[in-house]
């Protein structure tokens, strides 16, 4: 039997913890479990947002009253969720994806919890996506969520500059790694990104940000950036 490290500990309460929180805040709801589980079985990755960051980002939305978002990174639907919830049957959720499997999972996903009216799906490397959206004049968002590939994190945050407003809320998941980013990265691409993307908010004359730590069985963070008058 292994003998459980000091870090083996911490990780076990950092996922206490999570589920402590869960517990009382989180209700268990059909069609949010059932999402989860058909993008496992369908073979999507296990990288959606936890069930508490996704209260996170819905609280977030309802708090900034949010109602045309943009969100970069669809995977299976589950972060969309929670934030097609919080924007109500008027607000508009815009979800860039590369991957058509992901679309057709998360369709279904949407559809099953009665949100997919509220939200369009926009298949296609997101680069190109946001550059037709910025030459097409799109109506700016109230919030834009960044979660797809780390390596483009810092491109998509010039872009989400240019598609919001005074007052919007920028938010981006992913950008602690562990702690990875504390550290040189010497090649890992994903870590570079990430700390470039959180260089470049940090200075930002146009933004004002934080980013906040969130936990499961690791640490990772979210960003919270609010576009300044
Ligand atoms: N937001 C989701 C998780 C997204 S995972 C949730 O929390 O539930 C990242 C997603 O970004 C994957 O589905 C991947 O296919 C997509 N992706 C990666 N690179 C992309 C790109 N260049 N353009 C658009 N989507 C991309
Ligand atoms: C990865 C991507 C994510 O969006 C995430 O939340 C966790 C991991 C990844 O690409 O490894
Ligand atoms: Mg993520």
């Amino acid at each position: 039997m292994k003998i459980p490290t000091p870090a083996d500990e911490q990780r076990h309460s950092l996922l206490e913890i999570d589920q402590y929180i869960e517990r009382l805040f989180v209700p268990r709801d059909f069609v949010f479990l059932q999402a989860l589980r058909d993008a496992a079985e369908a073979g999507l990755p296990k990288i959606n947002v936890s069930a508490n960051e996704g209260k996170l980002l819905y609280l977030l939305a309802r708090i900034a009253g949010a109602r045309r978002v943009l969100e970069i990174g669809l995977l299976g639907g589950y972060s969309t969720m929670w934030l097609a919830q919080a924007i109500g049957p008027q607000g508009h959720l815009v979800t860039l994806e590369v991957d058509e499997k992901c679309i057709r999972i998360a369709r279904k996903n949407l559809e099953r919890a009665g949100l997919m009216s509220r939200v369009e799906i926009r298949h296609g490397d997101a680069q190109i996506l946001l550059k037709r959206m910025v030459d097409g004049e799109e109506q700016p968002f109230d919030l834009v969520f960044i979660d797809a590939d780390k390596p483009s994190y810092p491109v998509y945050l010039d872009y989400a500059v240019r598609l919001t407003h005074p007052g919007s809320l920028i938010l981006a998941d992913n950008v602690i790694r562990d702690g990875k980013v504390t550290q040189i990265a010497e090649n890992d691409k994903l870590v570079q990104g990430i700390q470039e993307f959180n260089k470049k908010l940090a200075v930002h004359p146009k933004l004002e940000a934080i980013v906040v730590t969130v936990t499961r069985e690791g640490i990772d963070g979210l960003a919270i950036t609010r576009v300044k008058d």
